[in-house]
């Protein structure tokens, strides 16, 4: 009798080991399963096509001032939806993008004492999976303190990886390792891999809303934890439930072109909240820039000051002349002075430098039908910055300037933020607290009309749905380090990025150094491939890097980067590999008109090109700009071609890309055929 009651309370305390709960995308492409683990740890798994890839992972927290929220669990109950609906982009890749996925919800309930309570929500998609944690409204857990983040994500075989380092001096701004996935540190997201039989996986985040960006961790074995970006506080994230957490994604496709080719991360943010956003413009513009990194003007004041009404003017005229809307002014305010850097301490917002007369140049913009763009440089000051926003988004909205691009250089943990105590603390780029800061600007940018371009920001998880004049960031090694960068961005680097940054959204990386020439040292790519990147590395805002003297010294070239849109109604990948090459065809939003653009490593190659995306009724007058035979990034990237064909959507061209190389191809529609 007694052997039977010790059996039976065994048997009692024992985990009830319950069905695991399943959802499958939408044509069966993907499968996720969620348990409990005999000592009640919720865990998730991932199959495509009936195979493992994501191996059984962890899901859970540590909280700073209560118990770990990580085993003791019983599924408490599940609840599945499903959504199949079509939503309009105000600007971008495509217009249109289809929101089709499977929803399970997963109840977990803590077994002991106290009893708490989390959702797990999974999001699936035939081309990836979104899953986030919802902590209900709880007397148990008002308060979320959280120490780390436990998710996992288990890697099922060998794989190769590409990813930056996080939590480095440079932020975001590193070249991409490839290695096996064992090789990796600590990554920051997106980082992608493919595995031993070409699958390929990006794991990023999505909607990252007062929150901490979350980086990865190698554990060995291809499994990997989320490691949260510190605070000064002490916990990582400090939220009062009912909250949601952002989600964490994978991007899951069998070939590089695939991952390009998706929607996931748009998909899992909100609608857009701003209502009528027809005021958001995607434009092309130039600016008083380039000239600094190369050092032939300076940002302070001085006899070299690049911010001097005058040549504003120059470059307003170049704008004007040419078609751009914008014109970039950096270094135009007080404060910006030799000891500005991860400082930012003496800077104001609303007062120009005596040489610069904003008054004067908005007018002569305006009238000229050209806006100048502000810039907020913050040296990563926003103790300093955020108490002059409203004010300084006021002049800005006063003078008819509604994009403003920020910036925030200052080393890694070097964000100087005012705390709740009234005190400065320092802080990191991807932490709560920027998250926090970023969605302030944009919002307060928002009700001025004004469009938003942050650079060293927080990383990109498609906010831009939800608030369309967040128009694009930096958040990667961009052209800059071509001026002066050691080493320069190497020939492969695009490459990398479309397949890693890019699938997080929009960059600013700033293209169109056709002279080829940085600082003290030669831009490692041909002069095809700088318009190549116009149409490969998508934003709704492009810029013309280069000097207006070397524009107007390679008007063949230049013709490219004036006609090119920045707006488009549909975007194929037509080809490409991680890190070696890609191809992408994008139709303008505004007409008929097609682009492409190509680009490779520092290896030459060559393919057929069947042009089927274009329109079978019509005839294309192709404008080609490739390169030359002799072009090579090493040796002579300045050899181009330009050249006219008539083609149709039956033809196929043939593509021969220099080391280090590209193409641009501008295909104008005839009328019908
Ligand atoms: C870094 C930015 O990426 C660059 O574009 C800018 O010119 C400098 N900071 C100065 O603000
Ligand atoms: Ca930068």
């Amino acid at each position: 009798m007694r052997m039977l009651i010790a059996l039976l309370a065994a048997l009692i305390a024992m985990p009830a080991l319950a069905a695991p709960e399943t959802v499958s995308s939408p044509t069966g492409v993907l499968s996720v399963s969620v348990d409990v683990n005999a000592e009640g740890r919720p865990e998730y798994s991932v199959s495509r096509l009936g195979r493992l890839v994501i191996a059984p992972s962890r899901l859970g927290f540590l909280l700073t001032d209560a118990p770990k929220l990580e085993r003791n669990f019983t599924i408490q109950a599940a609840s599945r939806r499903s959504t199949d609906e079509q939503w309009e982009q105000p600007w971008g890749e495509r217009r249109f993008v289809r929101n089709r996925y499977n929803e399970l919800r997963v109840q977990l309930a803590e077994r002991v004492a106290p009893g708490r309570r989390l959702d797990v929500v999974f999001r699936v998609y035939d081309d990836g999976i979104g899953f986030r944690y919802e902590f209900p409204d709880q007397s148990s857990l008002a308060q979320v303190n959280v120490a780390e983040e436990l998710t996992e994500f288990a890697v099922s075989g060998p794989a190769t990886a590409w990813w930056i380092p996080a939590f480095q001096w440079n932020r975001e701004e590193y070249l991409y390792n490839k290695t096996s996935i064992g090789e990796v540190g600590v990554a920051q997201t997106p980082m992608t891999v493919r595995t031993a039989d070409g699958l390929h996986i990006a794991f990023h985040e999505a909607a990252l809303v007062d929150y901490s960006g979350m980086n990865l961790q190698n554990e060995g074995g291809g499994r990997f934890r989320a490691v949260l970006t510190p605070s000064s506080q002490g916990a990582k994230v400090r939220r009062s439930a009912p909250f949601a957490t952002p989600w964490r994604t994978m991007q899951i496709a069998d070939s590089a072109a695939g991952l390009v080719m998706n929607d996931l991360i748009l998909n899992l943010n909100e609608p857009n909240k701003l209502g009528d956003v027809s005021w958001v413009k995607p434009f092309k513009y130039i600016g008083v820039w380039w000239e600094m990194h190369l050092d032939k003007s300076t940002w302070g004041p001085g006899p070299r000051h690049g911010a001097n009404t005058a040549n504003v003017k120059r470059y307003i005229d170049f704008a004007a002349r040419h078609g751009f809307r914008g014109v970039l002014v950096e270094g135009w305010n007080q404060g910006w002075n030799d000891a500005w850097f991860a400082s930012g301490k003496d800077f104001s917002f609303t007062r120009a430098y005596p040489d610069f007369d904003i008054e004067e140049l908005a007018r002569y913009a305006r009238v000229k039908g050209v806006r100048l763009i502000g810039h907020h440089e913050t040296a990563g000051n926003i103790a300093v910055y955020e108490p002059q926003l409203e004010a300084a988004l006021d002049l800005y909205q006063r003078l008819g300037i509604d994009a403003v691009k920020t910036g925030y250089v200052a080393d890694m943990g070097g964000i100087q933020a005012r705390g709740d105590d009234g005190r400065v603390h320092h802080e990191w780029h991807e932490g709560q607290v920027m998250a926090r800061h970023h969605l302030k600007v944009v919002t307060e940018a928002a009700e001025r009309h004004i469009a938003v371009n942050a650079h060293e920001p927080i990383k990109d998880t498609g906010l831009r749905r939800t608030y369309p004049n967040w128009v694009a960031r930096e958040g990667a090694r961009g052209m800059e380090f071509n001026a002066w960068g050691q080493p320069p961005n190497p020939p492969e680097h695009e490459a990398n990025l479309v397949f890693t940054r890019m699938l997080a959204g929009p960059m600013d990386f700033t293209p169109g150094v056709i002279s080829l020439e940085g600082k003290d040292q030669k831009i490692q790519s041909t002069v095809a491939k700088q318009l190549a990147l116009y149409v490969v590395l998508y934003s709704p805002i492009q810029m013309a890097a280069d000097l207006p003297e070397n524009y107007d010294a390679n008007p063949g070239p230049f013709q490219f980067i004036k006609d090119v849109p920045t707006d488009w109604s549909e975007t194929r990948v037509l080809n490409g590999e991680v890190g070696d090459f890609v191809t992408i065809a994008r139709k303008d939003r505004a007409g008929e008109n097609w682009y492409l653009g190509a680009i490779t490593d520092e290896n030459g190659r060559a393919f057929d090109l069947p042009l089927s995306f274009l329109t079978p009724s019509r005839s294309y007058r192709a404008q080609i700009y490739r390169d030359g035979p002799t072009a090579d990034y090493r040796t002579n990237g300045k050899d181009i071609v330009v050249e006219e064909r008539i083609v149709t959507s039956a033809d196929v061209l043939h593509l021969q890309l220099a080391p280090g190389g590209g193409q641009a191809i501008r295909f104008v529609a005839s009328s019908k055929r």
